[in-house]
Parts: C-alpha cells; sequence; structure tokens
C-alpha cells in the first residue's frame, strides 16, 4: 500500500484502543486503511507482533487490522457489502469500532467520550442486524449507518469475526455462542467440530465444545466464546511476528520457545496434543491463527494455550472418501506438508490413554446421524469415516506402544512459513 493510494481519500483521527488504555493515535481512511500512527502512547499495549525492531509502523498495524475483518474471499461478502454501502470489510469493521468478541482492542474516533465499560460486547449487546445478513437472512436490514462517530446501537462483533466460513455471534441465554456454516456438498465442517470436541473430551484435551443447531435445513456449528472481558486470544501468528526467528531454529521450535518465554511453560505438551487430534481427525487448515495463547489483557501476562478451537475442516470435508491416494491429498498445517511427518514433532504419546478411545466410531456415526438424514452424506459416506478415523487411531495407539518415535529426524526440514501460508489466507 502506497501513501500516494490514499491521497484523496478522507482521513480521520482515531485512538487505537486496549480496553480503557489508549494505544496510540492513528490516522484512517474512510475505506478502513490505517495509513500513518501518529503516535504511540503505549507501547506495551500494542498488538502482540506489530513491532519490528521495537518499532511499529502503519504497514505492520495495517497488516493486523486487516487481518481481524472478514476476508474478501468470503463467499457472499461483496454481495453484503454492497446492500450495506459500505466500500470494504476493513471499512465495516471500522464502523463498528474494531470491537470484537476474541480479543480487547478497538478503535475510539477522536475526542469521542465513549469507554470501554459502556461499549464492549462481553457485558452489553449487540445488534443482531449484521449477523443476520452475513447468514444470509434479510440482507438489506442492517443499518450499519455509523459512519464517522457511531450510534452504538448498530454496532456488532461480527465485522471483526474473521474465517472464511459464514459466520455470527448471538446472544442465547445470556450466552455469548459462535455459529458457523459448513459448505456443500456434505456440509459436514459443523458435525466435524461437534466430532473433535467429542474425540478431545474422551482425551482430557482442553477444547471448546461444539453442537450442531439447524437452521432453515442448514447445520451450523455453536460454540460458546473462550474469551471473557479479561482474557483474550493472541494468535499463534501473533506470538511468531513478535520475535525474529534465530536462523538455527525452525518454526515450530520458535514457537515453543516463545511460549516458554512467555510463561507458558506446558505448551509442548498441549502441542503433541493438538498435532495428534489434527491427524485423527486429518485437519486440513490448522494455520497459525487457528491456535494460540490466552492472556490478561490488563496485565499483559500469558495464561495458557487457547483451548482446540476451529477445527470443523477436517475429516476429508470436500472430498469423496473412496478416493485413491487419499493420504496424499489431504492438506497439513502449520508446521509440515503431510500430517505423516508433523506427526513426528510430537515429543510423547505418554498421555494418549487408547481405551479412551473405545466405542469411538460408534459416537461418531451417532453424531452424524442427522447429516445422513437430511440427505447430505449416505451410509457409505458414515462408514468410511468411521473406518477412516479409527485406522487413525490404531495407528496413533501403535505408536504409543512403540514408544520409540523421535521428533529429530523431522525437525530439520520444518516449513518455512510465508506469510500467507501462516495465517490462512491464500
Ligand atoms: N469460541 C470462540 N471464542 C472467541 N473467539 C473465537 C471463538 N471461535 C473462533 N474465534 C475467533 O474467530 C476467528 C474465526 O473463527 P474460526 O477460526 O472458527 O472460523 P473459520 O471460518 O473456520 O476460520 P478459517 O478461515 O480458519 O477456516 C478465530 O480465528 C478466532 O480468532
Ligand atoms: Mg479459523
Amino acid at each position: 500500500m502506497s501513501k500516494n493510494e490514499f491521497k484523496d481519500k478522507e482521513r480521520y483521527k482515531y485512538i487505537l484502543m486496549h480496553k480503557d488504555v489508549e494505544v496510540a493515535e492513528i490516522l484512517m481512511t474512510d475505506d478502513g486503511h490505517i495509513i500513518n500512527i501518529n503516535d504511540v502512547y503505549e507501547p506495551q499495549h500494542l498488538p502482540v507482533g506489530t513491532l519490528k525492531n521495537g518499532k511499529c509502523n502503519s504497514i505492520l498495524l495495517n497488516t493486523w487490522w486487516a487481518y481481524r475483518a472478514i476476508p474478501t474471499t468470503r463467499k457472499g461478502i461483496n454481495e453484503v457489502l454492497q446492500a450495506l454501502n459500505i466500500g470494504s470489510t476493513q471499512a465495516l469493521s471500522a464502523r463498528c469500532l474494531g470491537l470484537s468478541l476474541s480479543e480487547h482492542y478497538w478503535i475510539k474516533p477522536y475526542g469521542a467520550n465513549l469507554s470501554w465499560e459502556s461499549i464492549n460486547f462481553f457485558d452489553n449487546a449487540f445488534s443482531e442486524e449484521l449477523g443476520d445478513t452475513l447468514l444470509g437472512f434479510d440482507t438489506g436490514k442492517a443499518q450499519i449507518d455509523l459512519k464517522h462517530i457511531g450510534n452504538i446501537d448498530s454496532l456488532s462483533p461480527d465485522s471483526t469475526s474473521n474465517g472464511n466460513l459464514k459466520k455470527r455471534w448471538k446472544i442465547i441465554n445470556g450466552e455469548r455462542v459462535l455459529l458457523k456454516a459448513g459448505t456443500f456438498p456434505y456440509q459436514q465442517e459443523p458435525f466435524n467440530e461437534k466430532i473433535a470436541s467429542a474425540l478431545m473430551k474422551r482425551l482430557g484435551i482442553p477444547h471448546i465444545s461444539y453442537d450442531v443447531v439447524w437452521i432453515d435445513e442448514l447445520p451450523y456449528s455453536v460454540c460458546p466464546c473462550f474469551t471473557d472481558k479479561n482474557t483474550e486470544l493472541v494468535t499463534a501468528y501473533s506470538v511468531l511476528a513478535s520475535k525474529n526467528k534465530p536462523n538455527h531454529q525452525n518454526f515450530y521450535q520458535h514457537y515453543i520457545n516463545l511460549c516458554n518465554e512467555a510463561g507458558v511453560r506446558d505448551i509442548q505438551t498441549f502441542m503433541d496434543k493438538m498435532i495428534v487430534v489434527d491427524y485423527i481427525i486429518a485437519n486440513e487448515d490448522r494455520h497459525t491463527n487457528n491456535f494460540g495463547l490466552l492472556r490478561n489483557a490488563d496485565t499483559l501476562e500469558f495464561i495458557s494455550a487457547a483451548p482446540v478451537y476451529d477445527s470443523g475442516t477436517s475429516l476429508l470435508y470436500n472430498k469423496p472418501v473412496d478416493i485413491p491416494n487419499r493420504s496424499s491429498i489431504i492438506e497439513c498445517k502449520p508446521w509440515y506438508e503431510t500430517h505423516d511427518k508433523q506427526l513426528k514433532l510430537v515429543s510423547s504419546l505418554d498421555w494418549f490413554d487408547a481405551s479412551k478411545l473405545d466405542g469411538f466410531g460408534e459416537e461418531m456415526a451417532n453424531i452424524l446421524e442427522p447429516l445422513k438424514e437430511k440427505g447430505y452424506v449416505d451410509e457409505k459416506r458414515v462408514n468410511g469415516l468411521v473406518e477412516f478415523v479409527e485406522s487413525r487411531i490404531s495407528y496413533i495407539k501403535s505408536l504409543s506402544e512403540r514408544k520409540t518415535e523421535s521428533c529429530e529426524e523431522a525437525e530439520s526440514d520444518v516449513l518455512d512459513l510465508t506469510q500467507e501460508q501462516s495465517c490462512g489466507r491464500k
């Protein structure tokens, strides 16, 4: 982005806020690009990963800001922007003051008298209308007419809810939950989330519990918010960007070291477990924004790994089960291109108790039953998926019995993470 590109645009001054901490004064165009940082007041509160050699610049900050917006690759987003008469998804975030339910940053129009207490979505209700529009209901009803300074009633966390799948936040019985759609032809993703939750529950792995709801004959996953008023998500992408990687380390070691330095000491065990789960369900999308750490937004102390979330792009979600050469076309992220290789990073399987998975195939088939009843998958596919998972569980079981696998041989050629590859936007 060159500054020239924005020379004819209207510009607005905002304060980048972290809860009630005034972090920096920024200049933003009316189409939602951060084009200048006028002043930094609280450098330690800048978003993790936006400092390079101790300095933040508008390009780094705008990259962070752009990632929080809805990707332009999300199906149907252009129609939504047209219906709302908003030029870009970044402008949509700006109109909603950048407020989010995953972390605690927001932008305050310069001179506005707004406090985190009065505006955050953890305590205050939010508009349903943008969410309706994003899921394709009542398109045109949403009035995001905030222009420069907000009509608070029309704010929504959906403008900062990134990711490719259609999704929305909703308050159900006082609880903030995220609803996420599936994709054709199988509509499997919401069910995959539920299956992954069941698997992790059995294995005692920290995870977000997903269920499935049907709306207008389509399934959606539904899960509670894992952040709260004091706790926010810092993605692995941001953690990795926070410090240059020493040449002698690979990105995986770099991540483990940074987490250890941040005080998250049991990270290796957590990563072992997540890698094994991703192997069992053949997850194709564990990019570095699909896992991370939780931190206290007031003290900036890191607390733990975030519970496992977003595991739905798995279980051959868009492929026939009986496809030849299956394992070579299943993608793997983020450390290796194949799950077999990535598995070699696992340092210990002592925690893996195969007996906890007795009867898991049956549980899986039961979870998939409603999808079969609605005709999205047939008996053959359900059986094929159960067999697929059972054989992968057997393989982990055999590894755990042998206890001889070592990560050493694999570590030397961990993928070099390019920005696009690692953050999930191709
Ligand atoms: N339960 C939750 N609580 C708080 N934040 C969440 C929760 N689930 C997801 N998020 C945030 O919302 C983002 C988008 O959600 P999610 O990753 O589930 O969507 P997706 O469309 O499947 O993403 P992708 O593009 O990786 O496929 C996540 O990266 C995370 O920042
Ligand atoms: Mg995601």
